[in-house]
């Protein structure tokens, strides 16, 4: 376990162009040469999307529902985030993946050009779930205070202007989410946006076990809707990361499970920022033919 991030040096380098951590890029050659199998199933996520949700919802319906085995380990240690370097002595994703029993699922952040070609020649089935830039940039300010594995967010006024250009890790929302729907003609990619799933979340459960080419009764996608609730999971210490070293994140400051909705950006934005945000939102987003929805 870590006790002290004293030796962890938080740095920003880029990759064609992307920020991306500076230990991600220091292990760029391992990352980028991952191998993939064939039946791995990928989860990818500009950061806040969701990840963690989709993750218990994957991990469950390859258990059938079957809580029990849905806890047989926490939710960084199930599913390898191969994009990520964490402080020793803990395993990389690369490395903890490399251990794995097939079925793996994977996780990450990257964005779609800067993914290791081994998912594409290895036809990997990859869920990527979107959710709308206003609350991924309150969910990511919020985390880049807990999480000292990130550079600090500084103040809301600077942060919201940092995440607008794509200046935080792992880069633009815009580029990422447009890259990824861009790519479905190409690959297998399931599509899904945080706020069907806050709506419906047993269509949306649906839809990701047809893809995975699951057939499973009522009864367990009930019992999956059920453990992979905001309130369940945040009460789940192996998905509300009170396991995690808190050298790492530091949820005195604001808790991982934080508040699970749409539309929270309200209580942030000024009505400046708004004006501002959606003037910019409709240049990057044109003909994209990307619709989100930030209020249900
Ligand atoms: P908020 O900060 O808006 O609460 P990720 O897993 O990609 O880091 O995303 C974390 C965000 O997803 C957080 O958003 C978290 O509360 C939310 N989340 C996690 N599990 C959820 C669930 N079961 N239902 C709804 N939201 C969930």
């Amino acid at each position: 376990v870590v006790k002290k991030m004293e030796n962890f040096q938080v740095t920003i380098r880029h990759i064609e162009g992307v920020p991306l951590l500076g230990s991600t890029c220091d292990a760029w050659d391992i990352i980028y040469g991952f191998q993939a199998r064939g039946d791995d199933i990928l989860i990818a996520t500009y950061p806040k999307a969701g990840t963690t949700w989709m993750q218990e919802i994957v991990d469950l319906i390859l258990q059938e529902g079957d809580a029990q085995k849905g806890r047989r380990a926490p939710c960084f240690i199930k599913v390898p985030f191969i994009d990520l370097i964490p402080p020793k002595p803990m395993p990389s994703g690369v490395e903890l993946a490399q251990t794995m029993k097939s079925p793996r699922v994977l996780k990450t952040h990257l964005p779609i050009n800067l993914l290791p070609p081994s998912f594409w020649e290895k036809n990997v089935k990859a869920v990527y779930v979107a959710r709308n830039a206003k609350d991924c940039m309150v969910s990511y300010y919020y985390f880049q205070k807990i999480n000292k594995g990130l550079p600090p967010p500084g103040t809301w006024e600077n942060y919201f202007s940092a995440f607008l250009s794509g200046d935080v890790p792992w880069g633009s929302w815009f580029d990422h989410v447009i890259g990824w729907w861009k790519a479905m003609d190409k690959h297998q990619i399931l599509f899904i946006f945080y706020e069907d799933m806050i709506e419906d979340p047993m269509r949306e459960i649906r839809k990701v076990m047809k893809f995975l080419g699951k057939d499973l009764s009522d009864e367990v996608l009930e019992n999956i809707k059920h453990h992979t609730s905001f309130q369940t999971m945040k009460e789940n210490p192996m998905t509300n990361f009170s396991v995690f070293p808190n050298v790492i994140f530091d949820q005195t400051i604001s808790p991982f499970m934080r508040k699970g909705t749409v539309g929270d950006w309200k209580n942030h934005f000024t009505v400046a920022q708004n004006i501002i945000f959606d003037e910019e939102y409709k240049k990057k987003m044109e003909g994209s033919g990307l619709n989100f929805r930030t209020e249900l």
